[in-house]
């Protein structure tokens, strides 16, 4: 595609190969989004869907999710629901305001002031693997059309078939305003953004000669970004990836599922598609509870990292945990995953389990170990 050599100076204008790749995604999205604005990461393609949804609506207020996460720019840091990434960095942008995940009522009673721009929600979140109830949803986007909001959809870490769909909002047949999308959508090999957008949120904000350039960046939809774009979508079509990502998704979470009969520490599996989350919660025995209190009273959280560093030192498997003070460990495999792998990793993980049960004050000297560490270097 590059070897086309399209005339691709910045800022000249549309250029083919983006505009190619808007007709690829396009056709890949619900009927709901009809244009694209190209970006260059996931922050950007919130920044514009903040902006756009003010455009259009001509409302200042926008709502998002305890919890959530969508960049880290003051645009979408001021939709960002965790303290540890706020703090120190106000005033954010005036009228974002958080509902619960999952909350209608929340929801509903923000919508009736009648000044709600967009509600920016992710389908999955990505701090905990929170997965929504079925309604959620589809309820949400109904409240929001009613009251006149836009729906936005943050794909940028659940979109190109991490869940086992193209998008994961066709998990509930969504029709949003506007989807975000970035991270996997080069293969993650260049940055690239993209906001997929309604036809009529487009046209109120681009909606002349003089308005037509009035969002969008030097490097917004270069032709290196849409070409690796472009290229990831063909393999993903040619190696059937998203249906890959599906039946590897259910094989983990048919292996990792016992795991919550079998061990007191772990209260919750839980994944859509190769998106996928164990959470860990004190065991019942007294000593044993006493133990982990010991551990988490060093730092929430503390526990999980028992799991995370034998599974690196000892099986050469890296995974992380998914958000601060959460015992929560999240793995994103990547969707070429091999059975195999999965099989191994899950081997892998209930060993790990077992030795943290069966060494328990050990794992707490670790644990406490870990934590004067990390406390001494917070200081
Ligand atoms: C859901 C979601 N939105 C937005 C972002 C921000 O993307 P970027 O890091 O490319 O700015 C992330 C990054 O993790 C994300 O998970």
């Amino acid at each position: 595609m590059l070897a086309a050599r399209t005339g691709n100076l910045p800022q000249l204008g549309v250029t083919l190969l983006s505009g190619v790749l808007a007709e690829q995604l396009l056709a890949r999205a619900p009927a709901s989004v009809a244009a694209m604005v190209p970006a260059n990461t996931g922050t950007e393609a919130v920044e514009a869907a903040i902006k756009i949804a003010r455009a259009a609506t001509g409302r200042a207020r926008v709502l998002y999710a305890e919890h959530a996460f969508h960049g880290l720019t003051l645009g979408s840091l001021s939709l960002n629901g965790n303290a540890e990434f706020r703090d120190g960095f106000g005033p954010l942008l005036p009228g974002c305001d958080p509902v619960g995940f999952g909350d209608c009522d929340a929801l509903e009673s923000e919508l009736a002031r009648g000044d709600v721009a967009a509600l920016v929600i992710e389908p999955v979140q990505g701090k905990g693997v929170n997965i929504p109830a079925d309604e959620y949803l589809p309820g949400a986007q109904r409240l929001c059309r009613e009251a006149g909001a836009l729906f936005v959809c943050d794909e940028v870490q659940t979109g190109i078939g991490r869940t086992g769909r193209f998008l994961a909002l066709e998990h509930w047949d969504l029709q949003p305003d506007m989807i975000c999308l970035s991270k996997a959508l080069s293969g993650g090999l260049v940055p690239v953004g993209a906001v997929l957008v309604s036809r009529a949120a487009f046209d109120k904000v681009f909606d002349g000669m003089e308005r037509a350039v009035r969002h969008g960046s030097t490097f917004g939809g270069n032709d290196l970004a849409a070409a690796a774009a472009l290229a990831t979508l063909r393999v993903l079509d040619s190696e059937d990836l998203v249906a890959r990502a599906q039946r590897m998704g259910e094989l983990l979470l048919e292996l990792t599922r016992p795991l919550v009969e079998r061990f007191e520490v772990v209260a919750d599996v839980r994944g859509l598609g190769l998106m996928w989350a164990i959470e860990f919660g004190p065991p019942g025995g007294a000593g044993a509870r006493r133990l982990w209190e010991r551990v988490e009273a060093r730092q929430p959280g503390l526990f999980s990292q028992l799991v995370i560093v034998p599974l690196f030192r000892e099986h050469k498997i890296l995974c992380q945990v998914a958000g601060h003070h959460m015992n929560v460990i999240k793995a994103l495999p990547a969707l070429m995953v091999e059975e195999a792998e999965i099989r191994r990793f899950a081997a892998a993980l209930e060993e790990t389990i077992a030795a943290a049960e069966r060494y328990p004050s050990a794992l707490a000297r670790f644990g406490l170990r870990t934590g004067i560490r990390a406390a001494r270097v917070r200081r």
